[in-house]
């Protein structure tokens, strides 16, 4: 990251609310489960699929992970409901896996039994490294009671390789990303094209596996390899798809749709839009620079 974004990265918070909403707009559905809704059907009617994740990343205590559990459930009901072409997205942390264990694991059971008696899907991100090892565990003991479950793995983290040759066993259903948190070079590549290279060979260990993939990513290069990878192992357009996050390079997203690749967007709502946000601007420091832009011009 140079100076400059540096700089921007780190006045962010003092930016007013209702300028990083204007800018949200595009990374968010919106605040209520509605907006997902319409969001969903947008992208649906777009010959794309969706998938819904519930904004909430921190809680300390148990009530709040029911909260987290109830909305998810309730999320599965309105697909159901609605006939949306999506699945769910759920991190661990929001329902309890830094409190305890056993809570997390009933509070993803509970989710899981409503996502079967729709046939739906319900996809395990990955977090922080201090969470691979409990995340992998609990999605280990799930996937023995439900097909319809699927987890993370970062390409940025030394261990995947690893991770990769224990899970390709049971022929899991992998989202394969490049990692969004900092870790320190003990664990993770740093390097932008070492972490690419990675990314590939993960890649094609799953697809010689025979398993099911989500290859999430918006650079060209990795998924130029990816379709490499595709063409080599005569995939059919069922056995993988590509996934962005919304408002992400909608550009290549029309081109691999275009190309006949399934295409699955990443849809964060709910009232933690702010916190969301700002993860995704510190990510990505040039779209920082136009919040910051607009505080000094007036046609924002
Ligand atoms: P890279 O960062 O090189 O981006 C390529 C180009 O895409 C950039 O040059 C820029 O043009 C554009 N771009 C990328 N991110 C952007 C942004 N936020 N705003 C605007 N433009 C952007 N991570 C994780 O640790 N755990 C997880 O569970 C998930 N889940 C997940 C789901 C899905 C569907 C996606 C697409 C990504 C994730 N990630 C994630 C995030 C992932 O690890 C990674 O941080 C981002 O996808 C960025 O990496 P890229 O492969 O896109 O490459």
């Amino acid at each position: 990251m140079n100076l400059l974004n540096r700089v921007v990265v780190a006045t962010l918070p003092y930016v007013p609310r209702l300028i990083v909403r204007h800018f949200a707009g595009r990374y968010i559905a919106g605040e209520t489960l509605q907006d997902a809704v319409r969001c969903v059907r947008q992208i649906n009617r777009e010959g794309k699929l969706a998938t819904l994740d519930v904004l909430g990343e921190d809680i300390t205590s148990e009530a709040e992970t029911t909260e987290v559990r109830e909305q998810s459930i309730q999320v599965l009901h309105t697909i159901a409901r609605e006939k949306l072409d999506s699945n769910l997205s759920i991190k661990l942390t929001s329902l309890g896996l830094k409190l305890r264990g056993d809570i997390c694991f009933n509070n993803v059971r509970e989710i899981l039994k409503v996502a079967s008696s729709y046939k739906n899907f319900v996809r395990i991100d990955m977090e922080d490294s201090s969470c691979t090892s409990d995340t992998i565990g609990i999605f280990k003991k799930l996937q023995r009671e439900f097909s319809g479950v699927g987890i993370v793995l970062q390409a940025y983290l030394k261990r995947s390789e690893e991770d990769v040759r224990d899970l390709i066993k049971t022929r899991t259903n992998f989202r394969l990303c490049k990692g969004i948190y900092k870790e320190p070079p003990e664990i993770a590549f740093q390097g932008k094209e070492e972490i690419r290279r990675n990314f590939i060979k993960l890649l094609g260990m799953m697809f010689e596996a025979g398993c099911y993939l989500g290859i999430a990513t918006h650079d060209t290069w990795v998924v130029n390899q990816a379709n490499g990878l595709i063409k080599k192992f005569g995939l059919k357009r069922d056995e993988y798809e590509f996934q962005m996050l919304l408002g992400v390079r909608p550009e290549l997203r029309k081109k691999l749709l275009r190309d006949g690749h399934r295409v699955r967007l990443y849809v964060p709502f709910g009232e933690q839009w702010y916190a969301y946000t700002m993860r995704r601007f510190k990510e990505n420091p040039e779209i920082a620079g136009y919040v910051f832009k607009a505080l000094f011009t007036r046609n924002v």
